[in-house]
C-alpha cells in the first residue's frame, strides 16, 4: 500500500502532488487477490453485497477488492492505485476519508451509537436538511435509499386509500423491494400480484402518465419518478407532472437519490422549481455513511405519527435508522455543501471531463460511439460497436483500457476530490483508450478484449 504523505488542500485530503497513476498502471491481480475473489464468490451470492460492485460488472483483468479510499483514489489488496469514478454508488460525493466528515464522526463514535431514546443528532439532521429542502416540512431517517422509497409508496398509498403506483419506465431503480424488482427483467420471488400493482409511464411524455389514470381511474396512489435523469426536462414538463397527478388525486414523489446534493444543495425539486408532495435522498447526503431520508408535507408525513385521527401508518422504524454518528457525518456532509462551492465544483470538474473527452474522441474518429451523456454532475458513457448498437463488449473493453491505465470508471461522476489535474489524467487515460477502441472497431473486439463481456445486473439467468 502506498505510504505517501498526505496534504489538505481547501479541506480535501489528497496523495501530494505528483502521486499519479503513473504509465505503468494496472498489471492484473496477484494470486492472493484472485484467491479471495473466488472466495468471496463462494461466500457471497453474486460475489459481493451490492450486484452493481459484483465480478460481472467488471472486466476480468480490473482490481478484485479495493481496501481503502483516499480523497478520489483507492487502492486495491495488491496496493495498485487507482483514481476513481461514481465513487461508493454515487454516494461518496465530497471523497473517500474526507477530513470534516471523519472529525463529525470520530466526535460521536465515542459516545455511543445507539441508544434506547432518541439522540439530539436526530432533531438536529432532521433541522438541517429541512432547512435545505424547503418544500418539506417533517422527515424521517433511515439507512438506505430503498427504504426511503418503500415508505413513499406505502405513505401515499395509505393517505389517498388507492394501491397502485404509476413509476417511470426510464428511471432503472427505485427499490430492492418487491414492488419495484417484480417490475424488472429479474422479478423472481415476486407475487404477480404485487407487480400488477405498478404501472409505468415514460419520461417526457405527459400523455403516457394521463393514460395510465384513464385506465385506472381512482386507483394510482402516487407518480414515482427522478426528477431528471440523462434527460434535462423540458419546461413546463415536471409541473404538468405533478398537476397530473393532483388532478388525478395522486401524490407526485421525488426520488432525489442521485440527483440530491448532486444537481443542486437544495435538490432537483429546487433547480427545476417543482415541489413535490414527497421525496426521498441517500447516496450524498452522508458522503458515504449511510442515511437516507423521506421528507414530504405536514399533512401527509404526518400519518406515521400520532397527532392526527386517521389511521397510522408504519413509517420507517429500524434498529439501526437513527445511528448517531451516522447522522452527524449527514450534518457535516450539509454543512460542507453549504459553506463550499460543492455542487459547482462537480459541474465544473464534468464539464472540463467533458470537453476534453469529446475532443479526444473527435480525434481518434469516435464520435458518436463513445459519447458522454447527462449532466456535467453526472456523466455516463455510451459504448457502441461498428454498427454504432449499444455493446457490452466494447463496454468492457473501455473499462479495461481505463483500468489499465489507472482509472476505474464505471461511469464518469464526478466528486468533489477530483481536481482538474485528476481530469486531465482521466482524459490522457481516455486518449489511450480509444486507441484501443478504434483499432477494435476496425479488427474486432476478441481481439483486445481479455476475458468475457460485463452483463447488465438485471438479467433473468446467469
Ligand atoms: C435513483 C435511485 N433510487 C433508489 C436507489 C436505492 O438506493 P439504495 O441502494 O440506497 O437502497 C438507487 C440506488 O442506486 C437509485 O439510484
Amino acid at each position: 500500500m502506498s505510504s505517501k504523505p498526505v496534504v489538505t488542500k481547501n479541506g480535501i485530503a489528497q496523495m501530494e502532488e505528483g502521486s499519479t497513476l503513473g504509465p505503468t498502471g494496472f498489471r492484473g491481480r496477484s494470486a492472493a487477490a484472485a484467491g479471495l475473489a473466488q472466495r468471496a464468490r463462494e461466500i457471497i451470492p453474486g460475489g459481493a453485497h451490492t450486484y452493481a460492485k459484483g465480478d460481472d460488472q467488471y472486466p476480468e483483468r480490473s482490481p478484485a477488492l479495493l481496501v481503502r479510499g483516499l480523497g478520489c483514489r483507492v487502492w486495491d489488496s495488491d496496493g495498485n492505485e487507482f483514481m476513481e469514478y461514481g465513487m461508493g454508488l454515487r454516494a461518496v460525493t465530497l471523497g473517500h476519508a474526507f477530513p470534516p466528515v471523519l472529525e463529525a464522526v470520530s466526535r460521536h463514535l465515542p459516545l455511543g451509537s445507539n441508544f434506547t431514546r432518541p439522540a439530539p443528532v436526530e432533531v438536529e439532521c432532521a433541522e438541517q436538511l429541512l432547512s435545505l429542502i424547503r418544500g418539506a416540512e417533517m422527515v424521517k431517517f433511515c439507512k438506505d435509499g430503498s427504504l426511503a422509497n418503500d415508505a413513499a409508496v406505502r405513505l401515499a398509498r395509505a393517505h389517498t386509500g388507492r394501491s397502485m403506483v404509476a413509476i417511470c419506465a426510464d428511471h432503472p431503480f427505485f427499490s430492492t423491494n418487491d414492488w419495484f424488482i417484480g417490475t424488472t427483467d429479474m422479478p423472481a420471488g415476486v407475487p404477480e400480484a404485487t407487480s400488477r400493482q405498478v404501472l409505468k409511464f415514460r419520461y417526457g411524455d405527459p400523455h403516457s402518465l394521463e393514460a395510465l389514470f384513464d385506465e385506472f381511474p381512482g386507483q394510482i396512489a402516487c407518480v414515482v419518478m427522478e426528477a431528471a435523469r440523462t434527460d434535462e426536462p423540458r419546461p413546463g414538463y415536471l409541473a404538468e407532472v405533478k398537476a397530473l397527478a393532483h388532478r388525478n388525486g395522486a401524490l407526485l414523489v421525488f426520488d432525489e437519490m442521485i440527483t440530491g446534493f448532486r444537481w443542486h444543495l437544495r435538490g432537483a425539486q429546487h433547480l427545476y422549481g417543482v415541489t413535490p408532495d414527497l421525496s426521498t435522498f441517500g447516496k450524498a447526503m452522508a458522503n458515504g455513511f449511510s442515511v437516507s431520508a423521506l421528507c414530504g408535507l405536514r399533512d401527509i408525513m404526518r400519518l406515521g405519527g400520532s397527532d392526527h385521527d386517521r389511521e397510522r401508518v408504519f413509517l420507517l422504524s429500524t434498529t439501526h435508522g437513527a445511528e448517531t454518528h451516522q447522522l452527524a457525518a449527514a450534518i457535516a456532509t450539509m454543512q460542507f455543501y453549504e459553506t463550499h462551492p460543492v455542487v459547482e465544483t462537480l459541474h465544473a470538474r464534468g464539464a472540463r471531463l467533458r470537453q476534453g473527452y469529446t475532443q479526444a474522441a473527435a480525434r481518434h474518429g469516435l464520435t458518436g460511439y463513445v459519447d458522454l451523456v447527462g449532466r456535467d454532475c453526472n456523466l455516463l458513457f455510451t459504448t457502441k460497436d461498428s454498427e454504432k448498437k449499444p455493446s457490452q463488449p466494447f463496454r468492457t473493453l473501455f473499462m479495461q483500457e481505463m483500468i489499465r491505465r489507472g482509472v476505474i470508471a464505471p461511469s464518469f461522476v464526478v466528486s468533489y476530490s477530483h481536481s482538474e489535474a485528476d481530469i486531465d489524467r482521466t482524459v490522457e487515460a481516455a486518449d489511450g483508450a480509444f486507441g484501443v477502441y478504434a483499432k477494435a472497431l476496425a479488427d474486432g473486439v476478441e481481439k483486445y478484449l481479455e476475458g468475457r463481456p460485463v452483463k447488465p445486473v438485471f438479467r433473468k439467468y446467469g
